[in-house]
């Protein structure tokens, strides 16, 4: 009896695994079968079947888009208009005089009473601007007129004054800032005094031109860059000599370079700082770069600083 239930049972098992086996197997075999049909209907199916339809065509420009297409970049250009006679150098700080400062220096009596104690008799801080770039240029341009767009507190304008006296010329430079810094400028520059929340920048930079004995060579045109070039190409003042070193953004380096580019005088040079530092990647070598490609003038650099000489057109 006990064999008898237990022989089902092993009789059952047997069966049982057969039946596994042959249902493994056949499963194996099946899904093997499965694949390698499947494969050859991709693969037929793939060959033969006709590529995906291409993406409609889009409509036809329209006459005013075609005609508007080359002058695109126009659009980005600086257009106010500017004086068709250049004024000479000797009449370019009598001109500043008048127009901006009402005809009286800014440095008479300079400082008044009221920031003798605020004002520190000295303070200046600025970023390359002793780097030899200034003195290679200087020595080559020999510049009656400097322009110089960001100044701050005037370390490289000052250099420079320091690079003319050396090499005995009269040169003259405008310092065109607005002597607002940026936001949050005070956290890194915390000795410069404000009145009632308005930071004493240009007077700061005044003081410090008052200390080097340069009030005969440099005045501030205390205005933003996009005025102040505008201004300035209305005037007729053209400068043999732009230093670019404000907004390091691509849209104010972009301004500011093509403003500056119409106050320079035939041959001469533009330059700017922050081709190759952290600035560079904020938009400077962009603006850079997309100006000397569309004007086709050559680029080189002098420390960290990118050079434009006119003077040296590409030869195509
Ligand atoms: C990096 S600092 C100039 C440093 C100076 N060249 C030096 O080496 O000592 C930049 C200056 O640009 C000025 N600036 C920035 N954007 C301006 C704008 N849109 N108009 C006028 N000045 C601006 C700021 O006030 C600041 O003083
Ligand atoms: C200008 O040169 C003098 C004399 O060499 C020096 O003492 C002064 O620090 C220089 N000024 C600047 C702003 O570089
Ligand atoms: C500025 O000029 C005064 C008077 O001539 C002189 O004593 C002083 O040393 C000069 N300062 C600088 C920084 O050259």
């Amino acid at each position: 009896m006990r064999e008898d239930q237990q022989r089902p049972v092993h009789l059952y098992n047997h069966q049982r695994n057969k039946f596994f086996i042959t249902t493994k197997l056949f499963t194996h075999t099946t899904v093997y079968v499965i694949i390698v049909l499947l494969s050859y209907t991709l693969g037929y199916l793939s060959h033969s079947s006709p590529p995906p339809p291409p993406p409609p065509l889009p409509p036809p420009p329209s006459v005013f888009q075609l005609a508007s297409l080359p002058t695109q970049l126009d659009n980005f250009r600086v257009a106010a208009h500017c004086s068709n006679s250049p004024l000479s150098p000797y009449l370019v700080f009598p001109t500043i005089l008048q127009r901006v400062f009402q005809g009286s220096s800014p440095y008479t009596d300079f400082p008044p009473p009221h920031l003798r104690y605020i004002l520190k008799p000295k303070r200046i801080r600025g970023w390359g601007s002793n780097g030899d770039v200034f003195e290679h240029l200087i020595k080559r341009v020999k510049p009656k007129l400097i322009v110089e767009v960001g100044t701050f507190l005037g370390a490289s304008a000052l250099h420079m004054v320091n690079v003319t006296r050396k090499l005995g010329l009269q040169t003259q430079i405008l310092c065109l800032d607005d002597f607002r810094g940026w936001p949050g400028f005070r956290d890194r520059f915390k000795d410069i005094n404000d009145i009632n929340g308005d930071v004493l920048l240009l007077q700061q930079f005044m003081q410090n031109v008052v200390y080097f004995n340069a009030t005969g060579s440099i005045l501030p045109v205390p205005f933003s860059t996009r005025s102040g070039l505008e201004k300035l190409c209305e005037w007729g003042i053209m400068a043999d000599l732009l230093e670019i070193d404000a907004g390091h953004d691509f849209i104010s380096a972009w301004g500011d370079i093509n403003g500056a580019y119409r106050i320079l005088k035939p041959g001469g040079v533009i330059f700017g700082h922050d081709y190759f530092t952290a600035a560079d990647n904020h938009g400077v070598r962009r603006a850079v770069n997309l100006f000397a490609q569309i004007n086709h003038l050559n680029i080189r650099t002098d420390g960290q600083h990118w050079v434009i000489d006119t003077a040296l057109v590409r030869k195509f």
